[in-house]
């Protein structure tokens, strides 16, 4: 977990009742000028998502299902799974399958475009506050890149090394450096450069008018009380802070891309994201239209527990809370057998004659985000949730189902040349039929 803090945050200002509590129509609201009513609370035992925290008091990690409600998104249900397998005619992604894309806003409309053969594009980013990525980074990348292959149409990614500096302490050069460094990481996972752009803020808003031009458009259409109501700002923020959420909601404006989008008719945006980010989307969507532009459609991802456990997620500022792709084959199995907590029982005989808890247990969490096998994965979950399957061999199949991913990940980016990573940050044209 980004353990840094909006300024307006450690001043008491709860950020989290506010937005928490802004549905769509709540933002609409807030856009309208009438106060975000405070959240009463639900008996979640006071979950805390927001761009930069996230962490549950309880063990089985946030409650997504009351976070929809709270958020007022929608479940990616069996419906809409199956609509999409019909649609691409084949099985969706085992993150769709197995509940780690668990909510979207307008995902049926962007269906509905693919079969009428309308054209959209895929947009993501990425906050380079570190120089390594950690396995629980790679989720929303893995996603884009499925819908990329499946829709076959074109991805941005932002860099927002902007954002990074305000909010560390972090040089704008050093922000820059590594923007630079974390594209590495996300080219390696495998992106067709003649489909993905990927820019970072810093270099890029200069030399792109258009985009410059829309952060100001979105400007004219919040105001501060609205940011406060949003995302928690307060009197004592740096003004930075409080117009940063232009610059991440300008992307979805497919005019900011003019050398990709030559057409003049605004093409629909699609936002794979882990779920904290949905305040900023939650402030494009109300704008965008009286801009001209269609809302911008979102899948959310759940986050990758902590190998502590599921009350806060795996972060970038703490070595041992996350298998970094860095991390040697040894650092690996050491931090898993160390640090993953278990689900299992105390003793080996209580453990055979109880079984363990997989749902807390953060080597099995690993299996169901890594382990593509769907029988696979059942016969592990019974086995461990009889007693069969100790601990003690559960993360040693975590270790042999990570290993090779971090290993494959460490050779494609040092495989990369100056050259490979210059394509995709190039300001060109997309290969794009529309
Ligand atoms: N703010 C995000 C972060 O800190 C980065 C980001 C920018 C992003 N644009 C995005 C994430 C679009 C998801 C989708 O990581």
């Amino acid at each position: 977990m980004d353990t840094t803090e909006s300024s307006a945050v450690a001043e008491g200002v709860d950020a989290l009742t506010l937005t928490n509590n802004a549905g769509d129509a709540k933002v609409d609201n807030v856009l309208n000028g009438v106060e975000a009513t405070e959240y009463d609370g639900d008996g979640d035992g006071g979950d805390v998502v927001d761009p930069w925290n996230v962490a549950s008091s309880n063990e089985r990690g946030i409650d997504y299902d009351k976070l929809i409600k709270r958020f007022g998104s929608s479940k990616i249900d069996e419906e809409l799974i199956a609509r999409l397998e019909k649609i691409i005619g084949k099985p969706v992604h085992h993150f769709i399958r197995r509940g780690i894309f668990f909510s979207h806003r307008d995902f049926h409309a962007i269906l509905t475009l693919k079969e009428q053969g309308k054209p959209f594009y895929l947009y993501t980013g990425r906050g380079p506050s570190s120089g390594s990525l950690h396995i629980g980074h790679l989720i929303p990348f893995y996603m884009a890149k499925w819908l990329q292959e499946t829709f076959d149409v074109p991805l941005v990614i932002q860099l927002t090394d902007d954002e990074k500096s305000l909010w560390k302490d972090l040089k704008i050069e050093d922000a820059i450096k590594l923007a630079h460094e974390n594209a590495k990481d996300i080219i390696a996972i495998g992106f067709d450069s003649e489909k993905t752009f990927i820019f970072n803020d810093l270099d890029f808003i200069g030399k792109c008018p258009a985009m410059y031009q829309n952060m100001i458009r979105i400007q004219k259409c919040v105001t501060f009380n609205q940011v406060k109501g949003i995302f928690g700002f307060g009197d004592s923020d740096i003004i930075g802070k409080i117009s940063f959420p232009a610059v991440q909601a300008a992307p979805a404006l497919s005019s900011t891309f003019p050398f990709i989008f030559t057409g003049k008719k605004p093409v629909h945006c699609l936002i794979p994201c882990a779920i904290d980010q949905d305040p900023y989307f939650r402030m494009t969507r109300d704008v965008a239209p009286r801009l001209g532009y269609p809302k911008c459609a979102l899948l959310h991802s759940s986050f990758f527990p902590a190998l502590q456990g599921a009350k806060s997620k795996m972060s970038a500022s703490d070595q041992n809370s996350a298998v970094f792709l860095t991390d040697t084959p040894k650092q690996i199995k050491n931090k898993i057998n160390k640090y993953a907590f278990s689900g299992g029982r105390t003793t080996v005989e209580e453990h055979r004659q109880l079984g363990g808890n997989t749902d807390v247990d953060v080597a099995f969490q690993l299996l169901k985000f890594f382990l593509e096998d769907d029988a696979k994965l059942e016969e592990v979950r019974v086995a461990y949730t009889k007693g069969e399957l100790l601990t003690g061999e559960l993360k040693k199949l975590a270790i042999e189902v990570v290993s090779p991913i971090v290993e494959e990940h460490q050779k494609a980016r040092k495989a990369l040349t100056d050259e490979s990573l210059a394509k995709y940050f190039e300001i060109r044209p997309l290969k794009f039929t529309h």
